[in-house]
């Protein structure tokens, strides 16, 4: 089935409202499009708990702290649709820049805390840029659930949090990370990749796997570094935004994983930020 591609707010609020009006359950999967399986498994966990599904594809200039990346951010609408067709969802909100930020646009949702560490530090604006889209996207589908990735932890934090303050009434979902064969975890990122870097990809989630065995029985983080940054270089990673192990639930760090944890890495290879996380 063909999803109705809806660029316009009255139209998708013209769409929902009978949805909600007859009691059914509406779910989102906000995405920036080049869609992947990664994406697609949150398209099926919608679909598997939601009456309705709205997929929306936004590439949001504002959470972009690089204007390079936003320009080379892949496109690929017309692939994404019909990747969409097998799952029968009910829309495809696609809204320009105007639809989201008209003029005279001046708020700023800000989530303060959980933002400081890892891609809140290493990219100043993200965040808001996240957040602000993010709650825009909720209010514009009236979505009874939303479905976000692992991958990007602590963006399912932030979501988490921002629904939970602002009383958006809404049932964020975290779902697991999808990866390649090889380790890699599934990102649109993954396709800027030049073929002899994307060989080379995999090591980050190597090093990681052999990081969080170790910390499992008992290892101090600070012990394992040197090598696994060694390791990262020699594999032509250029430069680590972050290594850390932080507590799963406030993103505090730890030395250690003596309370569930998450070892989160951020490094660059080729001229592209990857990013990973894993449970500890
Ligand atoms: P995007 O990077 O397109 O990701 C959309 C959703 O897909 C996010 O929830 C992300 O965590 C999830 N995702 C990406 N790769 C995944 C993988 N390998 N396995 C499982 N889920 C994966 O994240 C964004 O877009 C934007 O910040 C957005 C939330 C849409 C706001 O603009």
């Amino acid at each position: 089935m063909i999803a109705p591609i809806v660029r316009d707010k009255a139209a998708l609020r013209a769409m929902v409202t009978p949805w909600k009006r007859a009691g059914e359950v509406v779910g989102v999967v906000p995405t920036m499009g080049a869609l992947h399986d990664g994406h697609l498994s949150l398209v099926a966990a919608a679909k598997a708990a939601c009456d309705r599904v709205i997929v929306t594809i936004f590439v949001n200039p504002k959470q972009f702290n690089n204007p390079e990346d936003l320009a080379n951010y892949p496109r690929t609408e017309e692939d994404d649709a019909r990747k969409l067709e097998r799952f029968g969802v009910d829309a495809i909100w696609v809204p320009d820049g105007d639809q989201m930020y008209p003029e005279g646009f001046s708020t700023n949702v800000s989530v303060s805390g959980l933002t400081d560490c890892l891609c809140g530090a290493t990219r100043p604006g993200h965040f808001d840029g996240v957040a602000t889209v993010v709650s825009k996207l909720f209010l514009q589908t009236s979505a009874d659930q939303a479905f976000f990735g692992e991958k990007d932890y602590q963006q399912l934090q932030v979501v988490t949090r921002l629904a939970a303050d602002l009383d958006i009434p809404v049932t964020v979902v975290g779902c697991p990370t999808i990866r390649e064969e090889d380790g890699l975890a599934m990102s649109s990122r993954n396709l800027l990749l030049s073929d002899r870097a994307r060989v080379y990809a995999p090591v980050l989630n190597e090093v990681m796997e052999e990081m969080a065995e170790a910390l499992r029985g008992g290892a101090e983080i600070a012990a394992l570094m040197p090598k696994a940054l060694k390791r990262l270089e020699v594999a032509g990673f250029t430069s680590v935004d972050y290594l850390e192990l932080r507590r799963a639930d406030d993103l505090q760090l730890l030395d250690r994983a003596d309370v569930p944890g998450r070892l989160f890495a951020a490094a660059w290879l080729a001229g592209v930020r990857l990013i990973d996380n894993i449970a500890v």
